[in-house]
Parts: structure tokens; sequence; C-alpha cells
């Protein structure tokens, strides 16, 4: 009888034909001279990115993945376009595609500049696009690293276009999964966006540069003389103008510090970050940290030691170290927990609150709100910066960027008031009205409308006006308002605060409140989005 499996198992039995040698050798032969060889691009070229202290794609992918880990995808792509350019090398000036860093995916980009300058065409473009497509599917972090002229000039439009693809799936996959740009020589004109919307941007000192006009332009349009370094260099945007999330001397370091932050991210916005084994923070007595800070409320001490005393080793991972340097923003773990950490800084304009200081705490409160990293805020704040210039640029639209991003923050959030908390700004340092989960204070915090000085010149100025011994009768106000009003447990009494603690339970009172607070849930009302005041 006729079978119809078995006719089928027969067919497949069958021998069939096989590519032959010939086709294989060429398959072979194509794959090494791309793969082996570190660069499509020529050796005049590589000799001149590593004169100038730069690698290639390929050598930078190679220190970023796990060895052996790097799946290449669209190696043999290159442009279209037989009219306008003088060649058409494979990888059209990018190697893009998937590896793990600590066994953990990733997707990639790397662009060669010793391909047309790196410049992003249709094809090297479209590679970009269908990694980031593959990042976003998978739930995977994407790693571009940048090294490029911008836009092909020879391709046009099309250049843009495919700008614009990057853009539009890089704020797709904002808040899904991590996005890392690297900036490791140039990075002009619309390019610069591309960092502008990821996470975390690193730049390499005197290779990476990054501007919207090169100086060649505005010294024509303004007259201006300025060079590439002072332009766009990355000290410039990693202490001034906020671009550069990261600085590094050499791309080696920096790319260390890459596959760093990846073991301290969550993979995407479901995921948790890696956890590390409890190391017994809780009951973890820290002696220092009463010697650390001063109990006079103007006297300056670096939060930074706070900071290392309370997390696991000592060891922070600190963001915008260079710009707003008033405030801290760093990621860490507590009883192998990965937390943001935001503190005041009192060493830095006596830790008060500006409007840069205010727009780094905002955008990583949201990072660490997306990616579902707990967040603790050390507090020590005099209040925000008064002044002209920090009115006229928009003190309080930066302001309530900070106050908007913690009062929609749901990951755990624990306060800790480690000295002064005065005004809006204690309000807006994740205050129990703005929604923490857990507020410590320490014994000798001070939390008011203002510190007793102003108030007293505020509630008597009449009084003191008229006073024989102004001084002497200020001094006793002074005293009496300290004593009614900014006695430490006077937030506590009234639930404000949910502990007063020693200094040196610190450590091992955070460890214990994030446990507490580990599945914590809360959602907002839906919403299409908030309407952040940007
Ligand atoms: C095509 C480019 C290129 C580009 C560089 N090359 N940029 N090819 N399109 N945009 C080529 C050069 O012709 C050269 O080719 C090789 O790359 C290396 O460039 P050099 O100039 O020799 O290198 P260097 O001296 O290091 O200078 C690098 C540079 C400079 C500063 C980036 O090349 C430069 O100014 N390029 C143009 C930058 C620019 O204006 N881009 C457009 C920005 S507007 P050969 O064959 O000689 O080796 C933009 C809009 C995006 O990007 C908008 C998105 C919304």
């Amino acid at each position: 009888r006729h079978n119809p499996s078995l006719h089928v198992v027969r067919e497949a039995q069958e021998p069939r034909s096989r590519p032959t040698e010939p086709t294989m050798s060429v398959l072979r032969r194509r794959r090494r001279g791309l793969r082996d060889r570190i660069t499509a691009g020529n050796d005049a070229a590589v000799d001149r990115q590593h004169r100038l202290g730069k690698r290639t794609a390929r050598e930078r992918l190679e220190q970023l993945l796990d060895k052996g880990s790097f799946v290449e995808i669209d190696m043999y792509r290159r442009s279209a376009s037989r009219s306008n350019l003088p060649k058409r090398p494979y990888t059209d000036g990018v190697v893009a595609g998937s590896g793990t860093i600590d066994g953990r995916r990733v997707f990639v980009y790397a662009q060669d500049f010793t391909i047309f300058g790196g410049s992003l065409g249709e094809a090297h473009a479209s590679k970009i696009h269908k990694v980031m497509d593959l990042a976003l599917s998978t739930g995977s972090p994407m790693i571009g690293l940048n090294d490029s002229g911008g836009a092909r000039i020879q391709e046009g439009v099309m250049a843009l276009h495919g700008y614009g693809g990057i853009f539009r799936r890089q704020v797709e996959a904002s808040g899904v999964i991590p996005q890392l740009s690297v900036i490791m020589g140039p990075c002009a004109g619309g390019a610069a966006y591309s960092p502008a919307l990821a996470d975390f941007t690193f730049m390499v000192r005197e290779t990476a540069k990054m501007y919207l006009t090169g100086p060649d332009v505005v010294e024509a349009v303004s007259g201006e003389h300025v060079t590439h370094e002072e332009l766009g260099g990355a000290d410039v945007h990693g202490s001034r103008s906020g671009v550069a999330t990261l600085v590094y001397d050499d791309e080696e370091t920096c790319i260390e510090d890459v596959r760093y932050l990846v073991s301290l991210l969550p993979s995407n916005n479901l995921d948790r970050a890696p956890r590390e084994r409890e190391c017994g923070a809780t009951g973890d007595e820290r002696p220092a940290l009463a010697d650390l800070v001063p109990v006079e409320p103007t006297q300056p001490y670096d939060m930074r030691d706070v900071v290392a005393e309370i997390v696991d080793d000592g060891d922070f991972f600190e963001l915008h170290e260079q710009w707003a340097r008033n405030v801290i923003c760093a990621l860490a773990r507590i009883d192998g927990e990965v937390v943001g950490v935001v503190g005041n800084q009192p060493v830095e304009f006596a830790g008060v609150l500006d409007r840069m200081a205010s727009q780094k705490a905002a955008r990583f409160v949201r990072f660490c709100d997306a990616f579902n990293v707990p967040l603790v805020t050390l507090v020590d704040v005099p209040g925000f910066l008064p002044g002209t210039e920090q009115e006229h640029a928009g003190i309080i639209r930066h302001g309530a960027q900070l106050l908007y991003a913690y009062c929609e923050a749901t990951v755990p959030r624990i306060q800790v008031i480690v000295r002064k908390a005065y005004g809006g700004a204690y309000i807006v340092m994740d205050s129990r009205s703005i929604g923490t989960d857990l507020s410590l204070a320490w014994p000798t915090n001070e939390i008011a409308v203002m510190g007793a000085e102003g108030a007293v010149n505020v509630l008597h100025r009449r009084e003191l006006a008229e006073a024989v011994d102004a001084d002497s009768r200020r001094a006793k106000l002074v005293a009496e308002y300290a004593e009614e009003y900014m006695h430490p447990h006077y937030a506590a009494e009234r639930g404000l605060v949910d502990d007063v603690i020693d200094p040196a339970q610190t450590r091992s009172a955070v460890a214990t409140g994030l446990a507490m607070l580990r599945d914590k849930r809360k959602r907002m009302a839906p919403r299409k989005h908030g309407n952040i005041p940007l």
C-alpha cells in the first residue's frame, strides 16, 4: 500500500547536490579576508588610526565582548550605490552584531573610521537599525562605538534618513533596554544626537569630539576661533555641557568601564540588575560614619566618603563625576543588590541644588526608575541656589524636573537625612511628601523651612531693627527657634521620618530597608505619558 510518510523519508535519503569545493573555498576566503583582517579598510588608514591612539572597530569589539562570543551580522553588506562611491567595501564601515559581556547578551555596532571615515550611508545605517531592532526584541542592552565623519556626503538624503531611523529606534527603546554610546573619534553634526539620546555616553580624551557644527563653521558664522578640543572635546562635555557621562584617558580603560557598567545594569525594563550574594550588610556597623560628617551644618565634608561606607566594598560607579559636582549620582551594590545613590555634595557649593545638579539627578532618578534600580538618597542640602543667573536660566523648570522624576518613581526609595534639609530642597530630595518609602535621619538632623538665622531674620525683622543689642537678641531668638522647630525628632514625631538612627547603623538600616521593599509594586494611573517640564 502507498505510505506517504515513507515516500518522504525515501526522497530525503536520495543523494543531493552540495555546494562545490570552489564555492566553499571562495566563501572561506572571503570570510577570512573580512574577519581575520582587523578591518576591511586599507593598511594606511589602519596605521593612521593606530598612530592617533585609536583602534579599529574589530579591535575594540575584541576587548568589549567575552572572548569568542561575537556573532557578526551583515558582514557582506555593502553599498548598493555604484555611481557615487569610488569603491564598495564590505561592512560599509560598520561592524555590527551581538556578543556577551560576563556571559550576558548585548548587541553592538562599531563604526570603522578606516572605511569612508566611518561615515554613515544607507547600508551602514540599515545594519545599525537591524542590531537595534534585535536588541529591543530580545531585551538586551545596545552599545554603539562611534567613530565617524557623520552623514556620508556622497549618499545625500539617504544618509540623513538613516540617522533618523537610528534616533527613532533609540527613542522607542528608551526605558526598555539600556543604551550605551561610546565616542572614540569624531561624532559631528546630527550624529551627536545619538549619544545624546543614550542613557550613558562615554568619551575618550583627545580623540573623541562631539559638536553640531565644527570649528570651521563656528569661525565662518561668528568669527570665533576655537579648536576641536575646546569646542567639543571629552573634558568640555564631561565637565561643562554634561553631554558626556564618563570621560577617559584612553580607549582601553573606557571599554573596561563599559563592561563594568553593563555588569551593574539589568538587560531590560522587565529584568532586575544582576544580584551578587548578600554580604552581611544588615548588622554591619560603620562607626567611621559619625566622624565623617561634622555636626556644624556649614562645615564641608566629602559625601563620597559617606557613600563608600554605606555601599559594598566601598565601591561605587560615579556618573557625571566632573559635571554638576554639587550632587553625586552613582550606581553601587548594597548587600549584593544594585542601587542608585543620589547625594548632595557639601564640598561643592555647600551642596546647594542648582539647575545643572537638578537636571543631572533628575535624569539619573528616571533611569533608575525605568530599570528597576532602587534609589537611596543621601540628603544634606541648604536649599536651591539663589540669584538672577539661576532664575533667568530656569532653575524653577530644572528643579521641577527633579521633583517630577522622584514623584513618578515607583522603585523602592530610601531617604537618609545625614545632616540638614531645608525648604523646597528638602521636599525635592525624596521626602515623605513626594513618596519616599522609608525615611531615616541621623540624630543631628535639621529639617526646617530654612536655617535658624534666616528664619529669625524674617520672623523678627522689626523687633531686631529696634533692639538695643540686636546681636545678643538675635542669638537668643536663633537658639529658641532651633530648640522649638529644628530639633531632630520634630519630623519623626510627625511621621515624616520613620526612624532616627545611629549614623554607624546607616549601612545596616538601608540594607534592611531594601530587603523590606524588595517586592514593592506600584502602578501609576494609565496615561499616554506625563509631561515632564523639560
Ligand atoms: C564621506 C567622509 C566623511 C563624510 C570623512 N570622510 N567624513 N566621507 N562622508 N562625512 C572620509 C574622508 O574623505 C577621508 O577619505 C576619510 O574619510 C578620512 O577623513 P579625513 O578627513 O582624512 O580624516 P580626519 O583628518 O581625521 O578628519 C576627520 C573629520 C573630517 C573631522 C571627521 O573628515 C570631516 O570634517 N569630515 C566631514 C564631517 C562632516 O561635515 N560631516 C557631515 C556632518 S552633518 P579618504 O578617501 O581621503 O581616506 C551630519 C548630518 C547628520 O552628519 C544629520 C543627522 C540628522
